[in-house]
């Protein structure tokens, strides 16, 4: 077994993956939020977690779907209180992109959690662009924030999020949808996400995570996304698939969050390979690293062990990232060169 605790990884195939330039398009800021951290922010801000020790709250992370994690998750941001704390917690996850050659990342933070708890909307954008600003200036890692709904809240909350978030509009690249897929259609959220693409915003959503292929096909109608994060469930589904790989709409894969989530029932049922032969813009990515177990270089390591990837295979996801990135053109040239440096040894 590998240090991940997967089949063991040939050497030439563990170093290409720790080579390579990676672009995480789907990461969580508050699914970064470590134990440790939690628990100090806690204590400085003077709030009661529902877990009684870093040893308890890591001990809570067996989940059986999608909501129990959440119901976790959510518990735990009420660590985060101040400007200070969501820098904090952006320059943690930086440091660690940086150990696994994150150059470029698109994460979401999920404003709805923070101002439902009457944290100012620019204390939580303020202080992650804080932290992203010093992660580019410190390590040179490009970023773009993507504002994200809540689903199982109204669409008038995502609207008057979005609202709330005007002053800040420039400084973000997109919003997303995320939080609980069942029971929450992607449909009642089409005229926020108008306004957003209309306000010059990209869009993306999750979908296909829990729920089925046809949600992501519904998803695409509805919102007019450029990218389906998670999006796994639609290799059960070929025209769906046709789909995808026709219009060049990206999948950002989260192999180990599919695991600990139960959405799939082992790594070697993940359908990336599939997806990739078929011609999809699958990419590979984190989702929530602190609660699944490892960052990008790990979720690299545990799908390329268990579908026996080969280089072309890791170069092509690492392209797809770059690619389906809402970076500049010029931007996506300097990735494409390191690449280019990292995949020839
Ligand atoms: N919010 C944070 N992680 C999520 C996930 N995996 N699915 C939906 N919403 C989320
Ligand atoms: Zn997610």
């Amino acid at each position: 077994m590998g240090q991940d605790g997967h089949e063991a990884l040939s050497p030439q195939i563990a170093k290409l993956i720790d080579r390579l330039p990676k672009v995480e398009l789907h990461v969580h800021l508050e699914g970064t939020l470590e134990p440790e951290l939690a628990f100090r922010l806690a204590r400085r801000n003077g709030v009661r977690l529902p877990f009684r020790s870093v040893r308890e709250m890591r001990a809570a992370y067996d989940f059986s779907d999608l909501q129990s994690f959440l119901d976790v998750y959510y518990a735990a941001c009420a660590a985060l209180v101040t400007r200070e704390d969501f820098r904090e917690l952006t320059a943690a996850y930086l440091d660690r992109a940086h150990a696994d050659r994150v150059r470029h990342v698109e994460p979401f933070f999920d404003p709805q959690t923070h101002t439902e708890r009457g944290i100012p909307m620019g204390d939580v954008i303020g202080g992650i662009l804080d932290g992203l600003a010093e992660g580019e200036k410190r390590y040179g890692i490009t970023s773009g924030l993507i504002l994200s709904f809540l689903r199982h809240l109204p669409p008038e909350s995502a609207d008057a999020t979005l609202a709330e978030a005007e002053p800040w509009l420039d400084k973000l690249v997109a919003v997303g949808l995320d939080s609980s897929e069942r029971g929450f259609p992607p449909e009642p959220f089409a005229g926020t996400f108008a306004r957003a693409r209309t306000g010059g915003l990209r869009a993306v959503a999750h979908a296909g995570e829990e729920g089925e292929a046809q949600l992501v096909a519904r998803t695409l109608d509805a919102l007019q996304v450029s990218r389906i994060d998670h999006g796994v469930r639609a290799a059960d589904d070929i025209t769906v698939m046709r789909r995808l790989a026709e219009s060049g709409v990206v999948l950002t894969a989260c192999p180990n969050s599919n695991v600990r989530l139960r959405v799939l029932a082992s790594m070697d049922q993940s359908p990336v390979k599939k997806l990739l032969d078929a011609g999809v813009a699958v990419t590979i990515n984190s989702d929530d690293p602190a609660y699944f177990g490892g960052y990008i270089g790990a979720n690299y390591r545990a799908v390329a062990a268990a579908l026996d990837l080969d280089a072309d295979d890791l170069v092509r996801l690492a392209a797809n990232a770059i690619d389906g990135s809402f970076a500049p053109d010029n931007r996506k040239l300097e990735l494409h060169s390191e690449l280019a440096i990292a995949s020839a040894g």
